[in-house]
């Protein structure tokens, strides 16, 4: 498997917890999972051989008791995305939002790069919140559909978008569009770095910046890396079985 040709996105699905070490790393594992390890360790300055020999100990160290995102009912990993990282994303938007404002209002003028993180902060707030409502209304309760006729040999209704694959494809852009925003947010901030005289207001600004990136990237991962593909696999056995 510790195989330096295979892509980025076959280590996040196979090697228990090398999104954690990629996350570490700043190796982009969600939008950027298409890339090969080496490819993706050369653009970050890593040495192979010790991203490498990290992911063999990541890959010793498997959780039990850890679910297998790979093989549960697609019912359940949907009811994790949506109570854990869609809940965290709704809960922490008004919060950094609230204080992002606070820190620009007081510090923008020695700061100027807040007003342009203010900027990208509103985007993304604006794109996320009707990102998860696509998903939550639209997509997701197609696939449990899916899966459910599976189950029960029944049909699905057609849906009106015509294949899973179109609102998979949109989800997609906008993952890769937030993903832009937080990457332009991060080096205009120094990796969320405040400045040692910060106050209080703008250290927990950016810190909670950085913890809601690290919960974008793992959840962004679940979906592209995991639920996608197999929504899209899900739907043409449901397509296999109508016609059989
Ligand atoms: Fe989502
Ligand atoms: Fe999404």
């Amino acid at each position: 498997m510790l195989d330096p040709t295979r892509t980025i996105r076959e280590f996040a699905v196979e090697v228990p917890q090398a999104t954690r070490l990629f996350e570490k790393l700043g190796i982009d594992y969600c939008c950027g999972g298409g890339k090969l390890l080496s490819e993706a360790c050369t653009e970050a300055n890593l040495s192979l051989d010790d991203v490498l020999r990290s992911l063999s100990v990541t890959d010793s160290q498997n959780e039990s008791g850890a679910v297998d995102w790979k093989r549960a009912d697609l019912a359940d990993l949907i009811d994790h995305i949506v109570t854990k990282h869609h809940g965290y994303v709704k809960q922490e938007l008004p919060r950094l939002d609230r204080l992002m404002n606070k820190v620009a209002a007081k510090h923008g003028q020695n700061h100027p790069e807040l007003l342009r993180m203010q900027e990208l902060f509103a985007a993304l707030s604006t794109e996320l919140t009707s990102h998860l409502m696509k998903e939550e209304q639209v997509l997701f309760p197609y696939v449990v559909q899916c899966e459910r006729s599976l189950r029960e040999s029944g049909r699905v209704h057609p849906p009106m978008f015509g294949t899973v694959r179109n609102p998979i494809h949109m989800m997609e852009l906008e993952h890769d569009s937030a993903g832009d925003t937080l990457k332009e947010m991060r080096a205009i901030s120094s990796g969320f770095t405040a400045p040692e005289n910060g106050c209080f207001s703008f250290q927990t600004l950016y810190q909670g910046l950085r913890e809601f990136e690290a919960d974008l990237h793992q959840h962004i991962h679940l979906e592209n890396n995991i639920l996608f593909p197999r929504a899209i696999e899900f739907e043409t056995r449901v397509h296999e079985q109508t016609v059989t």
